[in-house]
């Protein structure tokens, strides 16, 4: 009798220059890797706006890759480590928003490792196929008391009792305003930069904190 196995869907986000190119040598070299991967080619991994990783897994995915170059080799200066700590910033947002860490991950290598590339596939997978599907609070019907208990520790819940958003304190009607909210939210962590050395291209960073000070 066959067992129905879970096969988890991975948004990957790759590089044109390494990830990317490293994908596609796995795949004409006919090496074997799951078939979870949703490819999407991007200029950079600094290119990859959080909102398009908190949508993906709130969206369906069950988990979400950035692949980049190696330290020192992005084509546009330092983009991969703009992302690098962006991705920290996300980790964080995650658990506020009631999902898994793990379903995260960035990895960097060159052009020529597509054997790296599939071996963090396949571990990405198993470790998805250890936490189950992607089950974010937003999908759990809730009531009155198990929501303030949610949003005890996360800040999103989706679909109470099928038809109410909370996000951070606010109940929104609709699946729009709550989520334009959490863009928002999103956009006060993260700005879009045009670095001296990116070639034109947007790399998202951090937003810098400005602390007022009363007294001097
Ligand atoms: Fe590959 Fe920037 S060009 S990470």
């Amino acid at each position: 009798m066959s067992k129905v196995t879970f096969h988890p869907k991975i948004l990957c986000f790759l590089c044109k220059w390494c990830g990317y190119s490293a994908a596609d040598m796995a795949g004409t070299g006919r090496m074997l890797y799951p078939a979870s991967v949703r490819a999407v080619e991007v200029l950079c991994s600094g290119m990859v706006h959080p909102n398009w990783v908190i949508s993906a897994l709130m969206g369906g995915m069950d988990g979400v890759m950035v692949v980049g170059c190696r330290k020192g080799q992005c084509h546009y200066g330092s983009g991969n480590e703009l992302a690098q700590t962006r991705g920290e910033i996300l980790e964080e947002t995650m658990w506020e928003l009631g999902l898994e860490r793990e379903r995260f991950r960035m990895e960097w290598l060159s052009a020529a490792e597509a054997e790296r590339f599939v071996t963090v596939v396949t571990e990405m997978t198993s470790r998805l196929r250890q936490l189950g599907p992607n089950k974010p609070l937003s999908r759990i019907q809730l009531n009155e008391s198990q929501l303030l208990y949610a949003t005890d520790g996360h800040r999103f819940v989706h679909e109470v009792d099928g038809k109410h958003y909370y996000w951070d304190g606010q109940i929104y009607k609709d699946h729009n305003s709550a989520q334009k909210a959490i863009s928002y939210y999103l956009d006060n962590k993260f700005e879009a930069k045009l670095i001296p050395d990116a070639k034109g291209i947007l790399i998202y960073t951090r937003r810098p904190c400005h602390h007022q000070r009363g007294d001097d």
